[in-house]
């Protein structure tokens, strides 16, 4: 596996695949990240791995300070699963003051209208890194579901030629989906934590059963995890092909929910068909 750090020496060392998969992370690596990885190496023929802890994607008060950065465990992590580990410094990433900005569909909805300038900081660092590897693959996870539609979305309308990949989620034992900030989580929260996936189990139970004012359901469950001791950014109900509100009769639904327990913001969804 080799490291690399610039622009120039990457597209050096790729010049001649023809069967690139990518997964572009912010280190920090964990069993999900892995998967996604394991995911790579099924679609590709040379897999790459980014690591870069992207700034324009953090608010003014938000952990870009505090986010941590394992680059030498990451990279033994992935010893033996990826070719390429591309991991640039800021300046590399963004060499010029002003920055090109793409500004994707949805971004002030769901997370968006809590993290502003999150998906514009996503958005533009994910298209800078598709256009630096110029992967025939990349992937995903589905944990950071609307992510994936805005990268699914920014991709088909700027014709860029990649296939964009979902990872499904991987858990811990009692459910908790795996993320790089579950670390922040004191005992007590993290034993707390795993009450957001059971909110979400039970809330597709009642739509599997005969619910349709989803609005009050996601209105319940806010109640419920708040009364648990939770801060709710949003629960709601959504449709998967473009992340509105369901239409009538709309059967294809995703759950998805943000909300902080003590000063960490955890995210989770769950896919159901009724
Ligand atoms: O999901 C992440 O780790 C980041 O948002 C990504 C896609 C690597 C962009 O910085």
């Amino acid at each position: 596996m080799q490291l690399v750090s610039t622009v120039a020496e990457l597209r050096r060392r790729l010049a001649a695949e023809t069967a690139v998969a990518f997964v572009p992370t912010m280190g920090n690596l964990h069993e999900g990240h892995l998967d996604l990885v394991r995911i790579a190496r099924e679609k590709g023929r040379c897999v790459v791995v980014s690591i870069f802890v992207n700034p324009l994607q953090f608010g003014a008060n938000e952990d870009f300070g505090r986010y941590p950065r394992t680059l030498q465990a990451d990279c033994e992590k992935l010893e033996g699963l990826a070719d390429v580990v591309f991991a640039p410094d800021e300046r590399e990433l963004y060499p010029q003051p002003q920055q090109v900005t793409v500004i994707p569909p949805l971004e002030d909805d769901l997370c968006g209208a809590f993290r502003p300038g999150h998906f514009r900081g996503v958005a533009t660092v994910v298209t800078k890194l598709l256009e630096i590897v110029r992967p025939q693959f990349a992937v995903f996870g589905k944990k950071d579901y609307q992510q994936l539609f805005v990268i699914r979305q920014v991709v088909a309308q700027l014709n860029m030629p990649v296939e964009i990949v979902g990872g499904e989620t991987a858990r811990a034992a009692d459910g908790l989906a795996l993320s790089s900030r579950n670390q922040y989580l004191s005992a007590d929260e993290r034993t707390k934590a795993v009450a957001l996936r059971q909110t979400l189990v039970a809330m597709r139970e009642v739509m599997l059963g005969d619910a349709t004012d989803y609005d009050e359901l996601a209105r319940e469950a806010a109640e419920n995890l708040t009364a648990q001791g939770w801060r709710v950014d949003y629960v709601a109900v959504r449709a998967q092909s473009d992340l509105l509100p369901p239409r009538a009769g709309e059967r294809e639904l995703v759950i998805l929910a943000a909300a902080w327990l003590g000063q960490t913001r955890l995210i989770d969804n769950l896919e159901v068909c009724i």
